[in-house]
C-alpha cells in the first residue's frame, strides 16, 4: 500500500483520571485530521490514580460508543513505542492554556528525540474546557462539588458511586 492509501493513525494518550469533556473535545478535533485515533490509557502507577486501569478504560469506551474510528487500549511503556505498535504517525496532544506549552515542548522534544518521524499534533482545547483537568473534577466531586457539565455520563455514575 503506497502511503497516500494508508490510514493516518494518531495517538492520544494520557492517564484519563477520569476522561473529562476536555479530552472528549481533543478527540473530536483528531478525528477532523486523523483517519483513526488510538487512545492509550496510561496505567501510570506514579500518579496513584483514584480509578483503576480497567474503569478508566470502561469510562473511556463507554463515552466514546458513538464514535467510528476510535481504538482504545491500555499501555505502559513509551509513548512511541505504543506509536510504532498501531502504525501511528503522529501524537496528538490538546493545548488549554500556554502554561500547557513548556510541559508540551518538553515532552514533544524528548518523543522527536526518540523517533524522529512521529509528529506530535496540538489542537486547541475548547475555551469552556481551558481551566478543566482530571484532578480538579476529582478533588471538587469528592467534596459535594457539580462537575455535571465537565464530564460525560459514564464518569459522572462512577464519581457519584
Ligand atoms: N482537557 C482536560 N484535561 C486535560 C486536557 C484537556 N484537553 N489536556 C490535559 N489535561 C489534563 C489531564 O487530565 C491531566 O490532569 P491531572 O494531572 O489533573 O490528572 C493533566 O492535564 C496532564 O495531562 P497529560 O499531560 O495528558 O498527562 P497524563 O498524565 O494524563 O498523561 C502521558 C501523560 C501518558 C501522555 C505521558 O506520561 C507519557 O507519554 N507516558 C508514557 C511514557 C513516555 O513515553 N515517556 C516519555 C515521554 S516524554
Amino acid at each position: 500500500m503506497s502511503n497516500k492509501n494508508k490510514p493516518r493513525i494518531a495517538i492520544y494518550a494520557g492517564t484519563f483520571d477520569p476522561i473529562t469533556l476536555g479530552h472528549l473535545d481533543v478527540v473530536r478535533r483528531g478525528l477532523k485530521l486523523f483517519d483513526q485515533l488510538v487512545i492509550g490509557i496510561a496505567e501510570n502507577p506514579k500518579k496513584c490514580p483514584m480509578f483503576d486501569l480497567d474503569t478508566r478504560l470502561a469510562m473511556v469506551n463507554e463515552s466514546l460508543c458513538d464514535e467510528k474510528n476510535i481504538k482504545t487500549v491500555a499501555f505502559k511503556g513509551l509513548l512511541v513505542d505504543l506509536a510504532h505498535e498501531h502504525g501511528a504517525i503522529a501524537l496528538l496532544r490538546g493545548l488549554r492554556a500556554a502554561s500547557d506549552f513548556e510541559y508540551e515542548f518538553q515532552m514533544a522534544s524528548m518523543n522527536r528525540h526518540l523517533d524522529n518521524n512521529i509528529e506530535s499534533v496540538f489542537v486547541m482545547a475548547r475555551e469552556d474546557y481551558t481551566f478543566v483537568s482530571s484532578s480538579f473534577i476529582r478533588e471538587i466531586s469528592s467534596m459535594g462539588g457539580d462537575v455535571s457539565s465537565l464530564v460525560p455520563t459514564p464518569v459522572l455514575q462512577r464519581l457519584k458511586a
